[in-house]
């Protein structure tokens, strides 16, 4: 898989299955545009699992992994390829705590706060990290002169 170069200026956004499905991604949309990203790539997915468990590779063995793959799989999701300089902390500060009753506590008006429910259905992601972002990106927005891979077909047909 061919990593795509990021300077810091770029990062992966999700509107999970939970915000998404509730109808609230247009609304997320809106504040990401206000605080001043520029939606670069857009795409509406279903995850299958063995896309979950690739994307959340690092987080195998942990107590939530399996949780955490049956809720991204849940319904369709939304990425976005998210630009602005420091995108990954600027991303990350606006959408807040990972945990939405934590967010909602600290931080009442960050997006995980306003559309978000607990520490499972937390509304969006974000990159962690440049290297993860470069990773990230490549997985939802591959270079188009790529081959696409039978897992990523599969997805783009659900
Ligand atoms: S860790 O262990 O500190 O690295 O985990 P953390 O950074 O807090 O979270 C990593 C991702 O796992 C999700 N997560 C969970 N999902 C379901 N149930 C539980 N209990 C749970 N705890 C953590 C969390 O939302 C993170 O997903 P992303 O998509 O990166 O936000």
């Amino acid at each position: 898989m061919a990593l795509q170069l990021n300077s810091g200026g770029a990062t992966l956004a999700l509107i999970k299955p939970d915000a998404f499905g509730a109808g609230h991604a247009n609304d997320i949309v809106q504040l990401t545009l206000k605080a001043g990203f520029t939606v670069h790539s857009q795409r509406t997915m279903q995850l299958t699992p063995e896309l979950a468990e690739e994307f959340y590779a690092e987080h195998k063995g942990k107590h939530f992994f399996p949780i955490l793959v049956d809720f991204m799989t849940s319904g369709p999701l939304c990425a976005m390829k998210l630009g602005k300089p420091g995108a990954v902390k600027a991303w990350r500060d606006l959408i807040g705590p990972t945990n939405s009753n934590v967010a909602r506590d600290t931080k009442p008006e960050s997006i995980r706060a306003m559309y978000g429910t607990d520490g499972t259905k937390n509304a969006t992601h974000g990159s962690a990290n440049d290297g993860d972002a470069s990773r990230e990106l490549d997985f939802f927005f591959p270079d188009p002169a790529a081959t696409p891979t039978g897992k990523q077909a599969a997805a783009d047909a659900a």
